[in-house]
């Protein structure tokens, strides 16, 4: 079949590098994809938010299945658009897409069903917001409403950072439109999980647990970042909260969902924090996460084309979804001044024969030589029986990526290493 992935980073690459082992699957486009990924897919430089570029680029080539991998795209509606034209669509329709597109929404959806979150306020009105929080319990955690490229989220330690971040989300537009309303919420605290899930509306199936680190630098400093490194699967993620969290959040969800007449196919991804009270959503994504992508998607076996288009036609539960018993790392490697101003252009050279993969995230042609084009440029990843194998092998690829002034991460997995180790 001739499908197309709509989307360009580490994650899409992972996809697409996935998708392309598949019997079933002959010819794979990439919209826009970026230059590393020539040996499995044909890039296309159409963007991801062009709905009519995509819409019409899949009905003059014929596309037969068509994977929308990013946030936006969903959220503005592509798979409704593909869908129109009788293209079917890995990913949720715009109705569904909005459990990410909006946090009014997914927290209000949380408390009619009861799923645990956090407590929270929804505000529409800055001066509101500001009086609520003269009196607030302190740190607390501002979100604004809509999509924020990752960074509507600002946790403020003092009542005057709090007041701070509402008037520039609020007052001074810091995220346009996605800052009309925003959620004024309870602090919490315990480790982060990322669960990404297949789901066909009524069927959930969790993917292999994964954890991120979100901060720039080691040891958890620096800024927030779209994600420097991942493993997988999460120590802190036993059996016995994974069946908690299928009982009181994952189906609860997807049920909501239907319940609503959103019914949610495609992957679901739940961002966990377990507190001391018990598992709590502290996100859900309407897509794959990235870098998390990279890391459980090695993990898999079997044929990611069949399961993708199991979401689709809703037989999932027929299907057979396995991960290897395995784990997996993934060290994210930088542009200078990520997550800020970056350097790009930067000749990159990659290593071949490497016992992993590397996940190409920002890349272009220049002549003939691959350069670097992205904050984040590219993941290494590797595999093996336990995680510090995994994270050995993935360091010892690093040195022989080559790009000026790359940064990475040098403690990736070492929380995951100390939590197996009981500390
Ligand atoms: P999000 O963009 O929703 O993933 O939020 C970014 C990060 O902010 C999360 O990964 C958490 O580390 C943190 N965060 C979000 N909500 C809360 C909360 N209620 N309490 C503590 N940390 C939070
Ligand atoms: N790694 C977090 C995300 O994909 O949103």
């Amino acid at each position: 079949m001739k499908i197309m992935v709509v989307g360009s980073g580490g994650r899409e690459h992972a996809i697409i590098k996935k998708l392309s082992k598949s019997p079933k699957v002959t010819k794979i486009y990439a919209l826009p994809g970026n230059a590393a990924m020539k040996n499995e897919a044909e890039c296309v430089n159409i963007g991801a938010k062009d709905i009519e570029g995509i819409v019409n680029f899949a009905v003059e080539n014929k596309i037969e299945y068509a994977v929308v991998a990013p946030d936006d795209p969903l959220v503005l509606g592509a798979v409704d658009a593909l869908n129109e034209k009788g293209i079917d669509c890995f990913g949720p329709r715009k109705n569904a897409a909005i459990i990410e597109g909006s946090k009014v929404f997914s927290k209000n959806l949380m408390k009619k069903y009861n799923i645990p979150t956090a407590e929270y306020e929804v505000f529409e009105d800055a001066n509101e917001a500001l009086k609520y929080l003269d009196t607030a319990p302190i740190p607390t955690v501002i979100k604004a409403d809509g999509l924020a490229l990752g960074k509507g989220v600002i946790i403020a330690f003092t009542r005057e950072e709090a007041k701070a971040a509402v008037n520039s989300i609020m007052n001074e537009g810091q995220f346009g439109e996605s800052g009309n309303k925003i959620v004024i919420e309870e602090f919490l605290e315990g480790p982060e999980v990322s669960v990404l899930s297949f789901t066909d509306g009524n069927t959930v199936i969790p993917m292999v647990s994964s954890m991120d680190h979100k901060r720039a630098l080691d040891d958890d400093k620096g800024l927030n970042t779209g994600g420097m490194g991942t493993i997988a699967p999460n120590p802190y993620y036993t059996e016995d909260i994974a069946a908690e969290c299928m009982e009181k959040i994952f189906l609860p969800t997807i049920n909501a969902m239907k319940n609503e007449g959103r019914e949610f196919r495609g992957c679901l991804y739940f961002g966990l924090m377990l507190t001391k009270n018990g598992p709590k959503v502290i996100e859900y994504n309407c897509r794959f996460g990235d870098p998390e992508t990279q890391v459980v998607l090695p993990l898999l076996e079997g044929d990611l084309f069949e399961i993708m288009r199991a979401t689709t036609f809703g037989t999932l539960n027929e299907t057979e979804v396995k991960f290897k018993d395995e784990c997996a790392a993934c060290v994210v490697m930088a542009s200078k001044g990520y997550p800020e101003k970056y350097e790009t252009g930067k000749e990159l050279i990659l290593p071949k024969d490497i016992d992993g993969e590397i996940y190409v995230a920002g890349a272009k042609n220049d002549g003939d030589k691959l350069v670097t084009a992205g904050g984040r440029v590219l993941g290494v990843v590797s595999t093996a029986k336990t995680l510090k194998e995994a994270l050995d092998k993935a360091y010892s690829i690093v040195p022989s990526v080559k790009f000026e002034n790359a940064f990475y991460r040098h403690d990736i997995g070492k929380r995951a290493l100390m939590a197996k180790e009981g500390k």
